[in-house]
């Protein structure tokens, strides 16, 4: 079995590297649903429909678990897929996502507890993250800002531009104008390290910015060394392949970009 690791897009990349970095004796399966992105400004249902679809086109590829590399997913869709669809799947299939091992992680990253959320619409709207706060941590505040340009400036490789600084000052001054005491600055879209350089420019100096790759990583080592009946069924042979709804150059080309590597992508439809 291989481990799946999904995005609406390139975003899951930056999670697919630090996985790869933790844990490069397993195979890997990536999906980006890039031909549907983005999804965050999509609805519950919509994004809940073409997750699940992806999911269903994993486990059809040797996948037993699949990590929701995106947070518009994990926020939309994980919990009635895990609640609702897994028990009428064949048994033994895993989804996990990236919420949780991410809040659980703030916890001894912030001094005044007020963190600051910079995630896409919605994963904001969903409120995920301040809930998943207040059952770990009820002390800290979560306040959220969108950003609903950064996810299309990444897909179309304009991250760089100048034009990206722009909408990446807009969002950040936003979000310190609603609380000017945070100290830590949560990427809750996977795709937002692409433009942590920027975000960081635009930051005060002494904020941390947590990024999720590493935190993910190292939350799927824990999960596999808990659950020997998954470790022992995943294939160890290091290989990753690429699938993308999209066309498969086009993947290709951008997918290099974000991973400084030249990479072989396929195209699949969706289930
Ligand atoms: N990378 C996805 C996330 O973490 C988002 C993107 C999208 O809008 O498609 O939320």
């Amino acid at each position: 079995m291989k481990i799946g690791i999904f995005d609406s897009g390139y975003g899951g990349l930056t999670i697919l590297s630090k996985i790869r970095d933790r844990l490069p004796q397993y195979d890997y399966i990536y999906l980006g649903d890039n031909a549907r992105t983005p999804y965050g400004t999509r609805s519950f249902e919509v994004v809940y429909q073409y997750t699940l679809e992806c999911v269903k086109r994993l486990f059809s590829m040797e996948c037993r678990l699949v990590i929701l590399a995106c947070n518009t997913a994990s926020a939309k869709a994980l919990r009635t897929i895990q609640q609702t669809d897994l028990p009428h799947m064949r048994e033994g299939l895993r989804v996990l996502g990236v919420i949780r091992p991410t809040v659980e992680a703030i916890g001894s990253l912030t001094r005044t507890r007020v963190v600051g959320l910079l995630a896409t619409d919605g994963t904001i709207q969903s409120q995920s993250y301040p809930m998943e706060t207040e059952k770990l941590f009820p002390d800290i505040k979560v306040i959220g800002q969108a950003c609903p340009m950064w996810v299309p400036l990444i897909e179309n490789n304009e991250h760089h531009s100048a034009g990206a600084d722009y909408f990446v000052r807009k969002y950040t001054d936003a979000l310190f104008a609603k609380d000017s005491r945070i100290d830590t600055i949560i990427l809750g879209c996977t795709h937002y390290p692409l433009l942590i350089e920027k975000i960081r420019r635009y930051a005060p100096q002494e904020v941390n910015i947590v990024t999720q790759g590493e935190i993910v990583a190292e939350s799927l080592a824990d999960y596999l060394r808990r659950h020997t009946e998954i470790e022992t069924s995943c294939t160890k042979e290091g290989t990753v392949r690429f699938f993308t709804t999209e066309n498969a150059e086009k993947f290709q080309s951008s997918a290099s970009i974000f991973l400084n590597a030249p990479i072989t992508a396929e195209h699949i439809a969706a289930l």
